[in-house]
């Protein structure tokens, strides 16, 4: 698809931005103290270079009571001179616009970081901090009104291109917009009007501390995705005022944190939340900017050709690719490293307090660290195995100008990869497997499928390097009946090698890989996504009907594992939306249950409350996977360079196997 709605150029008060791509506000972590410092302008650096339209620097926090130490504190002028300094930088060398993002937290701020309780309209415990606010007194709104003003002022003096208002995502504003979180009997509370009050003159002071000529947007739910809150009308009908308050563009994002609706798991469909900015662009004049899961580069280019909005946002897919614009631009899409929405380098990384990252690009937050330089010795490596560590090694290495070629013994490249896109809600993984395979075609590297690398081969080529990246494979434990010929493997179930599926499962083991297996089965006789949006277009079947079969598998799927809790290797944020799956298609969950024997038709369980027997025609194996590493031992010591990469090494995760490959690479 030709992607000429993304760059032509947009005019919002006359602030003029090169292309309709922006980069919105993501806390990253790289602070810790409140100040803007040299990772933060790095990171920054990279992506205005790398092309984008409008990067929001940002969140920015206008109070200490609303922040944490890992934003960057605007409320005095302690960090002007260095937001300035980047601000001019970007300005000087690229065609990029920026704008600040103002940010007050309300209950959803930490009592660890200030010593005081947060501050909010009402005193409703925060779901995320577990801890209940302050209600603000009138003292409390004027000031802090008056802090998000001055801040905006900041914002000016440290020579952004414009100020966006943050009102999303449960933080303050939305606070005080939503009936949930918004009790409170005053001119702040109650009807609708009086809730958008607070929102209103925050826009209103910094309006009058910024000027009329500066450009002020506003971020807001397009849908709050909470109980008896704003909907995607009330939310426009906010837009709407916020229109009348002098605002010039709107910004609309999901839910928030706490809703139970996914937003930005991969099993969220690309463009599944245009229609939220469709809904404010019919209430408004002013450019709508559209958000989450938009990195398709044509799933953009169709959003801004529908005229359901007039810019989009990349957040993840600028921390997977810096250069995405450029890319989409210049026609290397091929080269595009793609987010898969897997959140394990940047949200669960967030939430567990770490600085973020990105699995599929190990330079995001080390871009002064890392750097691809060409090298001055090439070598010739040989790569055994072609899933994502061997894969990330060879073309790091072929792109510094080493010989590489790649030995894998299945048909195809991929490895692990193809298991992990293979369950239900997973597809979007298998961008990662095409951009790694068209990046390692254009590189150089030498691929030989269907070719196990074998010792001979090694002592022959005499390579200078050999990596051995040769994966896993699964572990079997001895139980009593687990040769039957219904017991399976769950990698095999995953490749669609497993025909006969009985109608009583009992899968093995509660990790990513057994609940994901059970959840796939269970779709199998559900109609897919296509079928339904069919379904539903003509309204085959009641509402009511259609979700009951969309979620009612015909098979009684049973997981079993011997820990207490299930799903551990699976990161925080996208937990909650498997064991919701999980949950609606109604497949029940056996902790703390160690398999004793497979008979022919069922198993014998030990659970806590004592032995018992649970039906099964169908056996699934998901109890792990041992590293392949022989070529390594039979190598390490014979005078080459030998490395091991990935499983091979130990089983871990895809981030781990980019890292190791992407690092060792940089190093031979
Ligand atoms: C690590 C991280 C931190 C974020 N912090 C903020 C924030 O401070 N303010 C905000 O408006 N959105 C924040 N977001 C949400 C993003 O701006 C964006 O709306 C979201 O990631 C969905 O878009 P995407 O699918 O393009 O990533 C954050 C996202 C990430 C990944
Ligand atoms: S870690 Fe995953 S979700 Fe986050 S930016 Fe990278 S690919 Fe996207």
């Amino acid at each position: 698809m030709e992607h000429i709605k993304l760059f032509e150029p947009i005019t919002i008060k006359g602030l003029e931005i090169s292309n309709r791509t922006m980069m919105p506000a993501m806390g990253l972590l790289y602070t810790m103290d409140y100040t803007m410092n040299d990772r933060l302008k790095a990171f920054y650096l990279e992506r205005a270079r790398g092309g984008i339209g409008l990067m929001t620097i940002g969140p920015l926090g206008v109070e200490p009571a609303g922040s944490v130490p890992f934003m960057v504190g605007l409320y005095d002028d302690s960090n002007v001179p260095a937001l300035r300094e980047l601000n001019d930088q970007i300005h000087a060398e690229t065609k990029t616009k920026t704008v600040g993002q103002l940010l007050h937290q309300g209950r959803y701020a930490h009592s660890m970081f200030t010593g005081q309780p947060s501050i909010a309209p009402s005193p409703i415990a925060s779901n995320i901090t577990r801890e209940t606010p302050r209600e603000m007194t009138r003292e409390d709104i004027k000031n802090t009104i008056k802090a998000y003003a001055d801040s905006a002022a900041r914002v000016k003096a440290a020579h952004y291109d414009a100020v966006e208002i943050l009102a999303c995502t449960g933080y303050l504003i939305n606070q005080f917009l939503s009936p949930l979180t918004n009790k409170r009997t005053d001119e702040y509370g109650g009807p609708f009007e009086n809730r958008t009050r607070f929102g209103r003159e925050v826009i209103q002071a910094v309006r009058k501390a910024v000027g009329d000529d500066f450009v002020v947007g506003i971020r807001i739910s397009g849908n709050d995705f909470m109980p008896a809150s704003h909907t995607n009308v009330e939310s426009s009908d906010f837009a709407a005022l916020a229109e009348k308050e002098s605002v010039d563009y709107i910004n609309v994002t999901g839910g928030w944190h706490e809703t139970n609706i996914p937003q930005l798991t991969s099993n969220v469909p690309s463009g599944a939340y245009v229609y939220l900015a469709r809904g404010v662009k019919e209430k408004v004049g002013i450019p709508v900017i559209a958000s989450n899961r938009l990195g398709d580069p044509d799933v953009a280019e169709k959003a801004l050709r529908s005229g359901a909005c007039d810019m989009i946002c990349w957040g993840r897919p600028m921390l997977a690719d810096p250069e995405l614009p450029n890319k989409i631009k210049e026609k290397r899409t091929w080269e595009i490293i793609p987010c898969i929405a897997c959140n394990q380098g940047c949200f669960d990384i967030l939430f567990g307090g770490q600085p973020v990252r990105c699995i599929l690009n190990p330079r995001c937050g080390l871009e002064e660290q890392l750097v691809e330089t060409p090298t001055d010795s090439p070598k010739k490596i040989l790569v055994a195995g072609g899933g994502v560590a061997g894969m990330q090694f060879a073309l790091t290495a072929a792109k510094r100008g080493h010989d590489v070629t790649l030995y894998e013994k299945s048909d195809r490249l991929g490895g692990q990869l193809i298991l992990a896109m293979a369950p239900t809600g997973k597809e979007e993984f298998g961008r990662i497997l095409q951009s790694l395979t068209d990046r390692i075609a254009h590189y150089g590297v030498k691929v030989l499928l269907n070719t196990e690398l074998t010792p001979d081969m090694i002592r022959e080529q005499k390579p200078d390097v050999l990596a051995v990246a040769s994966g896993a494979k699964p572990i079997s434990i001895p139980i009593p009946g687990v040769d039957k010929p219904h017991v399976v493997e769950a990698w095999d179930l995953l490749q669609d090698k497993v025909a006969n599926i009985g109608k009583n499962v009992v899968v093995v083991g509660g990790s990513a890989t057994g609940c994901e297996t059970a959840h796939t089965i269970a779709c199998m006789d559900t109609p897919d996504e296509a079928a339904m949006a069919f379904l539903t277009y003509h309204q085959a079947e009641t509402p009511d009907f259609l979700a009951t079969l969309s979620h009612k598998s015909l098979r009684k799927i049973t997981v079993i594992d011997v820990l207490d809790r299930m799903a551990t290797n699976v990161g925080r944020t996208s937990k909650w939306s498997l064991m919701k799956s999980l949950k609606l298609s109604g497949i029940t969950l056996k902790p703390q249950t160690k398999l004793l024997e497979i008979k022919d038709d069922c198993v014998v369980v030990e659970t806590p409350d004592g032995q018992e027997t649970i039906p099964a025609d169908t056996v699934v194996m998901a109890v792990g996977a041992a590293p392949v590493n022989a070529l390594f031992n039979e190598f390490k010591d014979q005078g080459m360079e030998v490395l091991l990469l990935g499983d091979a090494k130990a089983t871990r995760n895809l981030g781990d196997a980019v890292r190791e490959g992407y690092e060792s690479a940089l190093a031979v």
